[in-house]
Order: structure tokens, then sequence, then C-alpha cells
């Protein structure tokens, strides 16, 4: 199959030096693009800015912020028939970045925020015969609620949540606790290395394409 998945965070310009993002370091959407990868699909991912090597044979789009991500996944979403949108976008980016970097002289800087369009909700709605995955990056109690939420809201096939402020769950670790929210319901996952989240992802990605 064709697979896209997106990785990492996004960056926000403030100005030239300065910049919002996040803790996403790409473990976790790496770990999904080697795992499809392993299976034989054809894999393009799209990286926010990370310090891990991209596994061998995929396909890589570097962007640094989520203006760039936009453009890279609405460029090739035609393309692909299961989109893994593992990404941390930023939600919010400064309204006008400066051109120079801001002088400490004088008042802290008032920044001024705006949203950054929501990415996959943009594309989900070209979903066609597409499977769609997103995550959704959750803190404490009734993180399951709002993954259900956002299943449907993004019009995703599968919501893969996880409590980042679980241990060993979340960001930059080597590990992640996650539950898959589904159509027919909710399945919870016991704590596994990324590399196997990512495996059980593609097994749900291949079992959903299946009967088509
Ligand atoms: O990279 P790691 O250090 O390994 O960390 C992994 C992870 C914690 C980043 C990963 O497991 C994870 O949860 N990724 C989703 C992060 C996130 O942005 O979640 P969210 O709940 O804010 O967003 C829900 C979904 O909408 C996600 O699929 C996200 O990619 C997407 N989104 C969010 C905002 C936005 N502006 N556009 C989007 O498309």
């Amino acid at each position: 199959m064709k697979i896209l998945v997106t990785a990492g965070p996004t960056r926000e310009a403030i100005d030239p030096v300065r910049y919002i993002s996040n803790r996403s370091s790409g473990r976790m959407g790496y770990a999904v693009a080697a795992a499809a990868l392993e299976r034989g699909h054809d894999v393009v991912l799209i990286s926010g800015p990370v310090a891990i090597p991209p596994p061998a044979g995929a396909r890589l789009v570097s962007v640094v912020s989520a203006a760039e991500m936009q453009a890279a996944l609405e460029a090739r979403f035609g393309w692909c028939e299961a989109l893994v949108m593992c990404a941390a976008v930023a939600d919010w980016r400064p309204r006008r970045p400066r051109t120079l970097k801001i002088k400490k002289r004088g008042a802290p800087p008032v920044l001024h925020l705006v949203r950054t369009p929501d990415l996959l909700k943009r594309v989900s709605a070209r979903k066609g015969e597409r499977i769609l995955v997103g995550f959704a990056a959750e803190t404490g109690p009734g993180f399951l609620k709002e993954a259900v939420r956002k299943r449907r809201q993004k019009r995703c096939d599968l919501v893969v949540g996880n409590d980042v402020t679980a241990p060993g769950a979340g960001f930059e670790v080597e590990t992640n606790r996650v539950a898959f929210i589904a159509a027919d319901g909710v399945t919870r996952l016991p704590l596994m290395s990324k590399r196997d989240v990512g495996r059980r992802i593609v097994d749900w990605i291949e079992k959903r394409a299946a009967p088509r």
C-alpha cells in the first residue's frame, strides 16, 4: 500500500532566532514508518525538525512550520491509500513573525497568536476510500473521551490515543501506551516499544484494507 506518515513537531517562528514548538521527537511517527516499510509498503514520511535518522527506504519530506507541513500533506494526499497523522502540529503560531531579531531592551514582547489550520481535518474532507489514522495526545483522566471526540471531528477510521503524562508514554521516550479508538469500540494496548505500536497500527490498516 501507499502509506503517508507525518511525524515530529512543527516550529512557528517568532523572529529569525526564536520559535514556538513542542516536545515531539519524531520517534512515534518514525516507528510507524519503519513498521510499514518492514511489511513492504511504499512510505512517504513528512517530518518536522527532529534529531533522529529516517528509516531506510522512506521517502523523506522535511518541513519546518505547520504551513509547510500542510503544503507537503496536501500535495501528497492524493497519492496515498492510508495516512497516519502522528505529527504534533503546533496549534498556534505568532500572528506576525518579525523579520529581525527582537531586542531584549525595553518591555518584554507580547506575542499575538493565531490558530494554525487543522491539517488532518482539512484533508479528511476529501478522504474518499483512504484509511485515515489520527493520533490524540491527551493529558490525564478523560483522555479516551477526548480521543473519541477527535475521531468523529476529524473523520478518522482510527484514532491512536495516548495520555502523554503516563509513565513511559508520549513524547521523547522509546515506548508508548496507547488505546485504539475505532467505530467498533476502544482497545487499550499495554506499554510497548514505539516500533511495536507502529506494527499494531500497520496491522490495523492492513486488516481494514483487506476486504476491499
Ligand atoms: O514524537 P514523539 O516524541 O515520539 O511523541 C509522540 C507523540 C506524543 C507526538 C504522538 O504519540 C502523538 O500523540 N501525536 C499527535 C500529537 C497531536 O498533535 O495530537 P492532538 O491531539 O493535538 O491532535 C489530534 C490530531 O490532529 C493528530 O493526528 C494531529 O496530527 C492532528 N492535528 C493537530 C493540530 C493541527 N493543527 N493539525 C492537525 O492535523
